[in-house]
């Protein structure tokens, strides 16, 4: 909206804009920022407004996104064109991902590259590699504690061989995810030397109190991450001599926003990995990134003000490049990182919400809680999108609120205690080999740890050498598959997961790692293993094909793009999830999804189908390219763990 008020002070800052870039060629980025100003200004206002260097530090921010724009290549410059022609590109059913650590998955960034051709034979497009930037030696939190952001860790690779594979993924019309911590740095980040050599420009950057006063009044609202392993959220430095604000483990400094600087630096820091060639940024950890006295310090409206001057900045200088909030909180806490349309935060966030519920229905064997939340969550916007996982390198949290475990007619104590012991093996007739995470004696809660194939039962079964249950939880791991990739969204597979691959227990040797069984599902993958598994006949081998094919497929079918297009459909067997995929203009027929978290066949009463297009005709198994019996006129056989995707044409 035009604001007189805005005009005045981008016209002041236009002018030392050309004082400082002179003739260069900042065409585009002038109409952006056009564009986008008025927005900057009202939320910079909100943020920064009581300081009497508002001006200036809004004019530093602004001549950094004129730099961050000039370093930018002139191809990069161009996808940003096309992109911006079709700002809905990244809806496409195309788009399949996997999560990967560079070095676990490959021995770093040139392996990665290596494995280009691997991971395009599964159908893979998007690469996910999480943190590599250099972090300290020791213990790091898996590369989410940086002290260098503008670094790539000698241990993954050199800036070089990023640059081979960007440009090799870039020829390959493939996608590349990275991270950037924007909540906090390693206390090895050498903002965090120069606080303590006594620089206050950089004990600002950070939260520091010399007594406990206010740490305690933060303390006294705000949840623990890690119980465990880093109880509170402040901790005491030694060679600063007062209390740091380390939300996460105590070794990450959580930067404070509340001061011009960090948020111009980080923004400077997330422009930059856009200019070494990520397609999209996932934010990590956006929900903590302000925070207040009396409230828990997450999911705040600040939060949400920086999100949307991150976005802003970023459709000036790199608008092809898309955000993902690692946001993993309560269900409609969720839904806010997407922003409106005319407060855009990310284009993508994870669907923590159907993660956590696909888990409660692999333990229940029940759908109920799992459609009765999906059910009622807000629709999101459309142009946004999901990141549809089931396991990624972090624990399961059980983020579902208890309103809908009581909806669903269950009591959320009990039933919550259930899906622990049931998922971390405790429960007597579970299948399941996760591990607890984070508990937390004050709450009695605690997450999960474990790799896909070994919670879905896979480890137990091959254990007790069952063939029954062997084929049982690869048929699970299928599904569960199937499930994301129809979801709505991008799919995004964790490595490993392809190979059904058990938990690992190696970290337990290292002492950097043993406190944190996060491990037990990062694993260190054996190539020569890999080739071995994958030519003869078994369960790994049985998943890859299985994913194989349904990746090609997700691909031909264009109704499983994201547009806001899913039905969930209301029906009275508790074993089954339904949905619907529409075709929004009418012209294709409709998809039907139908998956059984029993371990026995279900029948599902097709009438259900009938208010969403389906008229009685024969159904198509997409999967099996094959025509589904129906019995008696009405009835369809989901095998036990099985899914379909039916529809009444054959394409
Ligand atoms: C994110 C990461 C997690 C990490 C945390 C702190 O949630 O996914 O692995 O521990 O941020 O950086």
């Amino acid at each position: 909206m035009y604001s007189s008020q805005a005009h005045a002070v981008l016209q002041r800052i236009l002018s030392t804009l050309s004082d400082t870039f002179g003739r260069k060629q900042l065409q585009p980025f002038y109409t952006r920022l056009g564009i986008h100003f008025p927005e900057i200004y009202s939320r910079y206002l909100s943020l920064y407004g009581q300081r009497a260097d508002l001006e200036d530090q809004l004019q530093q921010l602004i001549h950094t996104l004129a730099q961050s724009y000039i370093e930018r290549s002139p191809t990069l410059k161009q996808t940003d064109l096309e992109r911006e022609q079709n700002p809905t590109w990244f809806l496409s059913q195309q788009w399949v991902g996997m999560a990967l650590y560079a070095d676990r998955f490959a021995g770093g960034l040139a392996g990665v590259n290596s494995k280009v051709g691997y991971l395009q034979n599964l159908g893979v497009n998007m690469i996910h590699i999480m943190p590599l930037m250099q972090c300290p030696e020791g213990s790091n939190d898996g590369g989410y504690a940086i002290s260098d952001f503008r670094k790539v860790d000698s241990r993954i690779g050199t800036q070089d061989q990023l640059h081979q594979l960007t440009t090799n993924l870039r020829r390959e019309k493939m996608l590349l995810t990275l991270d950037v911590v924007i909540n906090h740095t390693s206390d090895e980040h050498e903002w965090v030397q120069r606080a303590r050599a006594g620089e206050k420009t950089y004990q600002d950057y950070y939260y520091c109190y010399s007594d406990r006063t206010v740490p305690d009044q933060f303390e006294r609202t705000m949840p623990e991450v890690f119980p465990e392993t880093a109880p509170g959220s402040f901790t005491w430095d030694e060679s600063l001599q007062q209390w740091v604000m380390t939300v996460f483990n105590h070794y990450q400094w959580d930067l404070n926003y509340t001061n011009p600087a960090v948020f111009r630096e980080m923004t400077s820091i997330i422009l930059h990995w856009a200019n070494q060639g990520a397609d999209i940024l996932r934010l990590d950890a956006p929900a903590f990134i302000w925070k207040q006295i009396g409230t828990t310090s997450q999911n705040l409206a600040q939060a949400h003000t920086l999100l949307q001057l991150f976005k802003a900045c970023s459709q000036i200088v790199t608008p092809g490049v898309l955000f993902i909030a690692e946001a993993i909180v309560a269900p409609h806490d969720i839904m806010k990182y997407f922003g409106t349309p005319s407060t855009q935060e990310c284009d993508i966030a994870y669907n923590a919400t159907f993660m956590a519920l696909l888990w409660e229905a692999v333990a229940t064997r029940n759908t109920k809680v799992l459609t009765n939340t999906l059910k009622h969550l807000p629709v999101k916007p459309l142009g946004t999108t999901w990141l549809n996982y089931i396991r990624c390198h972090d624990d399961i949290g059980l983020g579902f609120s208890d309103e809908d475990i009581v909806r669903a007619g269950f009591t959320p104590y009990l039933h919550r205690r259930y899906l622990l012991d049931y998922l971390t093996g405790q429960y007597p007739a579970t299948i399941s080999r996760g591990a607890p995470f984070g508990s937390n004696p004050k709450t009695g809660d605690a997450r999960i740890s474990g790799s896909l194939a070994s919670l879905a039962g896979l480890e137990a079964a091959m254990e007790a050498n069952d063939p029954v249950a062997i084929e049982q939880a690869q048929q699970l791991i299928i599904t569960l598959h199937a499930l994301i990739m129809s979801y709505g969204g991008i799919a995004l597979l964790y490595y490993g997961d392809e190979l059904a691959t058990l938990n690992d227990h190696d970290y337990l040797n290292d002492p950097t790692k043993a406190s944190d069984n996060r491990w037990m599902h990062r694993p260190q993958l054996q190539w020569d293993r890999i080739q071995q598994l994958l030519s003869t006949a078994n369960p790994q081998q049985a998943v890859f094909s299985a994913l194989q094919r349904l990746i090609a497929l997700r691909k031909q079918l264009p109704i499983l793009a994201d547009l806001n297009n899913r039905v969930l459909i209301d029906q009275d067997n508790a074993h089954l999830l339904v949905m619907a995929c529409k075709d929004p203009s009418g012209v294709q027929a409709p998809l039907f999804v139908i998956a059984n978290f029993d371990d026995r066949e279900h029948h599902f009463n097709l009438s259900y189908l009938n208010q969403q297009g389906w008229q009685g005709e024969a159904l198509y198994d997409l999967y099996n390219q094959e025509v589904i019996e129906i019995i008696d006129n009405h009835l369809l056989a989901i095998p036990a763990k099985g899914f379909y995707w039916l529809s009444a044409t054959a394409n």
